[in-house]
Formats: structure tokens, sequence, C-alpha cells
């Protein structure tokens, strides 16, 4: 946790590169064998749709030891006997442990800048502007789209809101939070920095200001859950770097329900690793992972 002591107007500050983000090591119990494994991969899949292959034992092995030692099981054979019992709460545990949550700002680039020089410029300002970052990670995309926001019509912010949404609990209590340590912020610009976040008092932290964190509504969402919460539908969804870990026919299923999301004219960004190629869905492709629902 960073430290929240004396915030203040963001000056240029520089620090190290971030740290590689590194796997929780395994727990003193054993190895996880190939049952436990399918048994642990098949309820991931029924419950998130991330797609564990065969070859991610060892993976799966090294992000739960954190797992067994907080709640105690003595092996992995333990462990999904607790997951077995819908009391333990576990199950939301271990999606958290097994979801991949990498992100950072602007990451894609391209989507940012297009997002401001063609998007935006559709809509007249006042227009209620509503977006959706659907898999938000630890808030840096939705971040980075509230400042390209804000960098277009201005604070204090017009007529626009944004949706914020994961699977995981624990990354959406970091993007709630808004803070973030200074070798994060590579990616934003010593204008931005001034202009969009508070610093702590030696540089190392910054936390996005209030009043644009203000706009942001951040909520646990499966993205396959039975229905979504919103009312109304979106004009721009992001929805990156998440398509990677469903099967076809998941990605298919996903988009035809953002699909549905979208106002007609309404764009849907994805990962620039992603394609909708191969998949049946309604969309007109614009540019590389941008795609727009037809207005008619
Ligand atoms: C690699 S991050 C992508 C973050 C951000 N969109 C980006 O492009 O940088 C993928 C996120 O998808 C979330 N995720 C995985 N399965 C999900 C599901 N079924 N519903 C909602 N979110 C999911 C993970 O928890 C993770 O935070």
């Amino acid at each position: 946790m960073l430290s929240l002591a004396k915030w203040s107007r963001s000056n240029a500050s520089t620090a190290p590169p971030p740290a590689s983000a590194t796997l929780s090591s395994p727990g003193r119990s054993g190895s996880l064998s190939e049952e436990d494994y399918d048994y642990i991969r098949t309820l991931v899949y029924r419950e998130s749709r991330i797609n564990l292959g065969a070859n991610k034992r060892e993976l799966v092995n090294a992000r739960l030891g954190k797992r067994l030692r907080a709640t105690g099981a003595c092996s992995f054979a333990d462990y999904c006997r607790l997951l077995k019992s819908e009391e333990s709460g576990e199950l939301i545990h271990l999606i958290d442990a097994i979801s991949t949550n990498h992100t950072y700002f602007f990451r894609e680039q391209a989507h940012f800048a297009f997002l401001s020089s063609h998007i935006l410029p559709l809509y007249r300002t006042g227009h209620p502007l509503r977006l959706w970052s659907a898999a938000c990670s630890t808030g840096e995309e939705p971040y980075s789209i509230a400042i390209t926001l804000a960098g277009h019509y201005g604070l204090p912010a017009p007529n626009w809101s944004l949706e914020c949404s994961d699977i995981s609990n624990r990354v959406l209590a970091v993007a709630a939070e808004g803070i973030y340590d200074a070798s994060k912020l590579q990616n934003v610009s010593t204008e931005w920095r001034q202009r969009y976040f508070l610093r702590n008092h030696d540089g190392t932290a910054f936390r996005i200001r209030p009043e644009l964190r203000a706009r942001l509504a951040f909520r646990r969402l499966n993205l396959f859950q039975s229905s979504y919460p919103f009312t109304g539908a979106f004009d721009i969804i992001f929805c990156r770097n998440v398509m990677i870990y469903f099967d076809r026919t998941t990605q298919e299923e996903l988009v035809s329900r953002l699909t549905r999301c979208l106002r007609p004219g309404g764009f849907l960004l994805i990962g620039h690793a992603e394609s909708l190629a191969g998949i049946r869905h309604g969309l007109t492709p614009l540019k590389p992972a941008v795609y727009r629902r037809p207005e008619h």
C-alpha cells in the first residue's frame, strides 16, 4: 500500500522503471496433481470462462501457493475440498489468484489517439456520453480514458460517465483507490501528471485527482454473468486484452453480448493482439482493434 501522506499538485518527477510482476511463491504443500489441476481448471472455466490450457499447471501451482497459506489448506487436495464447499467463499479468491491483470497507462496508445481525434469529435459537447471499461484491472485503462476525455472536454468535465468493471475484487480495490507508484506513470506526460494527478511529498506516488476519480464507477462484474446491471446502452466500450484468455466460442458470445450493450453507431475497442476474424459479429471494422455497431 502506498503512503497517503500529504498529496500535492503534481510536479515533474522521474522514477525507476517498474519491477516486473512476480508470481506468488508456491506453498510448502507439495505440487498440484493432474486430477486437482483438472478440477481447478474446470471450475475456473465454469466461473470466468478463462481457458487454462493443459500446460498451465505449473503457473496455477505457483499462483495458488498464497491461497493455500491464507486458507490453512495443507495440500492442494485439501484446497480443492475447500473449493467444493460453497460456504467457504473461496471461489472468488481462486479467480482473483488465477486472473492475469497486467496493464499500464495508455497501453496501445493508438486507441487513445483515435478516441481523441476520430471518436470524440463525433459527439457534440454536452451529449451524455457513456463509456465502459469492461475488464479494467487495476485502473490504468479507465484512468487513461478519463484523462483523454478530460484533455478533450476539459475539467470540470461535461456530461460523460465511465463504468469500470472486472471479475477480480483485488484489482478493483487498487483501481478504486487510484494511487500509483511513480514508476507506473512512464507513459503519462509531465503536463498530464501535473494536471490530472496529485503527488505525495517525495514524488514516489501519484493519486488521480478526486474530481476526475469521481467520474468513474467501479463494480465487480463477470462478463458471463446472466445479465449486466446497466440501464441504457454505451457509446464506447473498451474490452481489451481479456478475450485472449477465452476460447473462440466464448469470444463470439462475449462480442455478441457487448454489441447488444452498444448504441447504434457505438464503438467497441479490443486489444491489438485480439481479432474478431473468424467470429460471427455484426460490427463494422474501422481499423485494427476498433469496431463500430452500424447505425441501422
Ligand atoms: C490483462 S487484464 C487487461 C486490462 C486492461 N483492459 C488492459 O488492456 O490493459 C485482463 C483483465 O480481465 C479480467 N477478467 C478475466 N476474466 C474475466 C471475466 N470473465 N469477467 C470480467 N473480467 C475478467 C481479469 O481479472 C483482468 O483484470
